[in-house]
């Protein structure tokens, strides 16, 4: 199987006063197909990991590489062309945008990549449907129900 995501020696702290050691030499190689969960208790940087391996932050040392790419190479149109076109991300709190309907919401990755309403607002529909949410796609995130 391919690797995607190899991690070299990867460490993270955020500087400041504190000067926090977040986590590090983490040394992660993930395969194409394969599930993966990441546990650990709050504060011990799950997310900050995921934050890394999503190009929305980068590593303090050590390198990640995603399809043998090395992620510190990449300019910043290449990263956001690899979370808009490769990464899907479902986070901890909603970001949800709340001038628009949840159909919008759900499309709106796809939007952003240029794609055209006709095409995408379909699937997004399909999609809400499939989680129960087909009375609600054209609620707004302040609606009550
Ligand atoms: N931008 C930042 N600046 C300084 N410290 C940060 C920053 N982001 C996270 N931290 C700190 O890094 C540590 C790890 O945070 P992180 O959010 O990755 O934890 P987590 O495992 O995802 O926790 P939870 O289970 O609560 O979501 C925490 O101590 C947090 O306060
Ligand atoms: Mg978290």
């Amino acid at each position: 199987m391919a690797e995607l995501y190899k991690f070299e020696h990867v460490g993270k702290r955020f500087s400041g006063p504190e000067n926090l050691e977040i986590f590090k030499d983490i040394n992660l190689s993930v395969e194409e197909g394969e599930s993966l969960a990441i546990v650990g208790t709050s504060g011990s940087g799950k997310s900050t990991l995921l934050h890394l391996m999503g190009a929305l932050d980068t590593p303090s040392s050590g390198k990640i590489f995603f399809d043998g790419r090395d992620m510190s190479e990449m300019r910043p149109d290449e990263k956001a062309r690899f979370r808009n076109r490769t990464l899907g991300f479902v986070f901890q709190f909603h970001h949800l945008l709340p001038e628009f309907s949840a159909l919008e919401n759900v499309a709106m990755p796809a939007l952003i990549g240029g794609a055209c309403r006709a095409d995408v607002l379909p699937d997004a529909r399909t999609m809400l449907e499939r989680v129960g949410l087909a009375h609600r796609v054209e609620s707004k995130v302040s609606t009550d129900r």
